[in-house]
């Protein structure tokens, strides 16, 4: 079996938990590391045993052999983060929440498509066994006609203005953090709604510190 050579783009606390958990998949190693700063690069690739290690994120470009990204930056950062490795010819498996709105998730499609080369939104919860079952028992016709669907996910955070789930600069607020798992799960099981009709709770930042959406 062919082993793929993957790249991390931004090395933040979901890039230590790829890491650690790449190293577990067959067929695929961490190949290069890309880091705004040199050192935490370095560092990042000495725990990893990472062979290349770069300083910005234009000179991952440079990086022979790279089969993949992985970019693990902040929300507001996708966009572009993902087109400089399209662009470059690099597939890419970029975090969620995927782009800041449909015009950019349809450039970044565009792009790829021109490119020829693969993109995905790095959705792990669309590969949990579970959720695998339960569309097995609907699609079999288990439990009838799903006519209505309750989804709810929330967490606790530390109020850290400046941190990416507060910071409306880096694309803060619940709804692009955790907000996309429940629509996803509404859009798996129901499809693209007619109506969508949803009110927040603003933080002191103005970003949404909780959303609640009615989909119809
Ligand atoms: N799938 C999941 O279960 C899961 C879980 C957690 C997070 N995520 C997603 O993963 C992404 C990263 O989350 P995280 O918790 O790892 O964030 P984080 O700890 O804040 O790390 C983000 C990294 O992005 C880089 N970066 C680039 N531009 C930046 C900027 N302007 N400001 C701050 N950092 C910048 C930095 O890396 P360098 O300093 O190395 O350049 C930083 O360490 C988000 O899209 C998040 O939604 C997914």
């Amino acid at each position: 079996m062919r082993t793929y050579n993957w790249a991390i783009l931004g090395l933040g606390n979901i890039a230590h938990k790829f890491a650690e958990d790449l190293a577990l998949v067959p067929g695929a190693r961490l190949h290069a590391v890309a880091s705004r700063s040199l050192d935490k690069a370095q560092a990042f690739a000495a725990t990893y045993g990472v062979p290349h290690a770069v300083g910005s994120y234009e000179d991952l470009l440079a990086v022979p052999d790279l089969d993949a990204v992985y970019i693990a930056t902040p929300h507001s950062e996708h966009h572009a983060h993902t087109l400089l490795c399209l662009r470059a010819g690099l597939p890419v498996l970029c975090e969620k929440a995927f782009a800041l709105n449909a015009r950019q998730a349809q450039e970044m499609i565009e792009v790829a498509q021109a490119q020829g080369v693969f993109l995905m939104e790095a959705f792990w919860t669309r590969f949990f066994p579970a959720i695998g079952h339960a569309l097995e028992l609907v699609r079999a016709g288990r439990i009838g006609e799903v006519k209505h669907l309750v989804a709810d996910f929330g967490f606790a955070a530390t109020y850290e203005p400046a941190g990416r789930l507060f910071d409306p600069v880096l694309a803060g607020g619940s709804l692009l953090d955790i907000g996309v798992y429940t629509l996803f799960i509404s859009q798996l099981f129901l499809g693209t709604p007619t109506t969508v009709r949803a009110v927040a709770t603003p933080t002191g930042t103005g970003v949404d510190l909780s959303c609640a959406m009615a989909l119809a």
